[in-house]
């Protein structure tokens, strides 16, 4: 995946493509380039690196001026990251240059025969076979480009979001949109292209989502026109108006994004359930829910499909759900889900859990479990997003934009929905008390003051940081609902900082792990008031018994565990069910700091990217 950019209008297109590069550099940083007409001809520059080394390059290579341009940065696909596979590609001609996030499955097939017709290509990629193939039909049919360009997307089979422009006619940006997402910025007398709408959003609040199978021809100082790719209907854009504000997606004064996210937490958590929660009245109320309560409450079994964090996520709610509301929860990997012909039924319930929404494992578990009749229920973060467009009803967490790589907010709001999701369905099937009921409501409402005092265990967690910075393994245990939380902490510390994690319940140790401990191993604990509390003491026994050293996350007031642990992070006392909110935190922030201490690009870690739209 990748982030692609364009702008047309009379101002200076360069810094717009490449601070707007920079805002997406969360969906690729291998490579960037970017392609500036100047009124005479276009100037192309592009590296491998991130936009920062672009703008070296730039400097040292071509003008910057002109008011129409694309800019691209890479997650490659197709050839490996370097100078040449990065984008803009340029067509045989030199007269069309495109840039492309997704994949053209069917690249090898069109190359050759391009490669017949006399083609010759530059790089491995196949986003310039498509640019070729583009080219070649508007030879061919003698077309003008947004025709030539709906024919050759008709040939081709994959996915894409692109933007494209011909030289010959400089006043114009061609775009198309097949599972990757396209967002349109219509100022006055100039428009914006973008994979989201971060890179224009002080320029406009108006914006189009292109939808899948569609593109548009975007004229200067003119207009829009949308058409479908099959067929030749044209299409009334619906203009959406932006709610994001240019705040929510700068550092606003801390280091990194991930820290930042961190420290939202608090507030956003707020905002996923304020409106939707009214603790003192015994309500809660989800937009998404409330037509389809009793696909929730006639279901044979929940499903949860996700990825990564939101895969932790899901695995909480296998407690919550299963403790409150008595249906089977199962939990699945998107990714293996898939593939395993599973069983499922239209009595089935399917949520699929995605901070992006653009997931391509999840995405594909979703079509999977709706062809299969069952009902799919999203919980995205990105409004508009693939997945909250292809699930039949969802809830939105409105954490704001996670740029951060490595999720956190994500993981707390998405925790929260699912918690209020469980509670309503346990009201409504009678699974819950009313008593458990209205606490739960009240506890949901103290967590944001919680999660605020468990980060004020920062400086503690960052001195702790300190003395385990340069070690080579760490474990993570946990049980009953924080086990995910484990998991999550251990996947957190591995892909920031670099330092292997395994994450286990608690009691699985002596069935294996137990065998690593030795002076030299810190285990992390989650060892906090519950009904397992006994039980986790006795597995903090059995690694001090081995001279491991214990880390532990304990709940204030706590003595017990703060005499056995060698470190300790403190944690508000919470109800059971809740606790993954406030462990979390101190999780978050032991990875964090130890990655900063280790010089790691705490928000762009190696070889991750933010949203993983391919396979
Ligand atoms: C989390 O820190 C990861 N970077 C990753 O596991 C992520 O949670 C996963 O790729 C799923 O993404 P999604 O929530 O956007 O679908
Ligand atoms: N397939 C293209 C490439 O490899 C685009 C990459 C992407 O969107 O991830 O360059």
């Amino acid at each position: 995946m990748c982030g692609i950019v364009g702008y047309i209008g009379n101002r200076d297109a360069y810094s717009i493509i490449i601070n707007g590069l920079k805002r997406l550099e969360y969906r690729g940083y291998d490579s960037a380039g970017i392609a500036l007409y100047d009124g005479e001809k276009l100037n192309l520059s592009k590296t491998k690196g991130k936009v920062v080394d672009l703008e070296e390059r730039v400097k040292k290579e071509i003008p910057t001026n002109g008011n129409l341009g694309i800019g691209h940065t890479r997650w490659a696909t197709h050839g490996v990251p370097n100078d040449i596979n990065s984008h803009p590609h340029v067509s045989n001609s030199g007269e069309l240059v495109i840039i492309h996030n997704g994949i053209i499955e069917n690249y090898a097939t069109l190359k050759k025969e391009l490669i017949n017709r006399g083609y010759t290509f530059q790089s491995d990629t196949d986003t310039e076979v498509l640019v070729n193939l583009i080219e070649e039909i508007q030879k061919q049919e003698n077309v003008k480009l947004g025709q030539a360009v709906q024919i050759a997307l008709n040939q081709v089979v994959g996915a894409y979001a692109i933007a494209l422009i011909d030289i010959k006619k400089p006043d114009e940006i061609v775009v198309a949109k097949l599972g990757s997402p396209l967002a349109i910025g219509i100022g006055e007398d100039e428009f914006f292209v973008a994979s989201d709408a971060s890179p224009f959003i002080e320029y406009t609040n108006n914006a189009i989502y292109l939808e899948d199978e569609e593109m548009a021809i975007i004229r200067k100082g003119r207009d829009i026109k949308v058409r479908k790719i099959k067929g030749d209907k044209l299409v009334d854009p619906y203009i959406q108006e932006l709610k994001m504000n240019l705040e929510q997606i700068e550092k606003g004064g801390y280091d990194h994004f991930m820290l930042k996210e961190i420290y939202e937490q608090p507030s956003v958590i707020k905002d996923t359930y304020r409106g939707r929660l009214l603790a003192d009245r015994g309500i809660v109320r989800l937009g998404g829910l409330e037509n389809y309560i009793e696909k929730f409450t006639n279901a044979d079994r929940i499903i949860i499909v996700a990825c990564g964090t939101s895969w932790h996520a899901g695995l909480v709610a296998e407690y919550i759900f299963e403790e409150w509301t008595r249906i089977p929860v199962e939990v699945e990997y998107a990714s293996e889900f898939r593939y395993r012909n599973p069983i499922i039924t239209s009595k089935d319930v399917v949520i699929a859990i995605s901070q992006s929404g653009e997931t391509a494992d999840t995405l594909a578990a979703i079509k999977l479990a709706k062809q299969k009749g069952a009902f799919v229920y999203g919980i995205c973060n990105v409004v508009g997003s693939t997945i909250s467009r292809e699930t039949h009803s969802g809830t939105y967490t409105h954490a704001g934009p996670e740029i951060g790589v490595a999720s956190t907010k994500a993981f707390t709001t998405q925790i929260t929905v699912l918690t209020m999701i469980a509670l309503k369905i346990a009201k409504v099937k009678g699974t819950i008390s009313n008593s458990d009921f209205m606490l739960y409501l009240r506890e949901l409402e103290l967590i944001p003051s919680k999660v605020e005092e468990a980060l004020k265990s920062n400086e503690k967690i960052e001195e702790i940081a300190k003395v385990f910075k340069d070690v080579n393994n760490f474990l993570y245990l946990g049980r009953g609902y924080n086990f995910p939380v484990a998991l999550e902490g251990a996947l957190k510390l591995k892909e920031i900082s670099y330092i292997h994690a395994e994450g286990y319940p608690a009691a699985e140790m002596k069935h294996g792990p137990i065998a690593l401990i030795d002076e030299h191993m810190p285990v992390v604990v989650i060892a906090i008031n519950s009904n397992h509390y006994e039980k986790v003491v006795s597995n903090i026994q059995e690694i001090k018994s081995r001279k491991g050293i214990i880390i532990a996350v304990v709940t204030k007031g706590d003595t017990t565990v703060k005499e056995m642990a060698d470190y300790y992070m403190e944690v508000p006392k919470t109800p059971e069910a809740l606790t993954p909110l406030v462990t979390t935190i101190s999780l978050q922030l032991l990875s964090y700091h130890i990655a900063v201490m280790l010089n790691r690009n705490v928000d762009q870690p190696r070889n991750l990217a933010k949203s993983v739209t391919v396979e």
